[in-house]
């Protein structure tokens, strides 16, 4: 898809790949939302920054195995369903993404 494409179905421009450290997320704020950004084996994937646990921020969270480990009490996320390790605990939220080049594309 071409970066009009993309926009024209809700994709909002992000950041560039190489702002993403390897096993740190990048915060950005995306169409007014708080998102992590972190490097997956498929690609990028986006979170909300807030962990469902008790809405600590994960921005100096650890990216580790295509998961975001929260530096608040270690519960694990899932980049690609957001599904916590802790069973009672609820799922983060996940957006798609999309790479244009260079070019990190966030459906939010
Ligand atoms: S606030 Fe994230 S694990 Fe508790």
């Amino acid at each position: 898809m071409t970066p009009e494409e993309l926009k024209e179905q809700g994709f909002h421009e992000a950041c560039k790949l190489s702002q993403i450290p390897q096993i740190m997320p990048f915060k950005a704020t995306i169409n007014g939302r708080s998102l992590l950004l972190c490097r997956t084996a498929e690609g990028v994937s986006a979170v909300d920054e807030m962990c469902p646990h008790k809405m600590q921020s994960m921005a100096f969270g650890v990216v580790h195995e295509d998961s975001i480990i929260c530096p608040h009490h270690q519960y694990k996320f899932d980049l690609q369903t957001g599904k916590s390790s802790m069973r009672r605990c609820p799922p983060v939220n996940v957006y798609d993404t999309y790479l244009v080049e260079d070019t990190v594309y966030v459906k939010a």
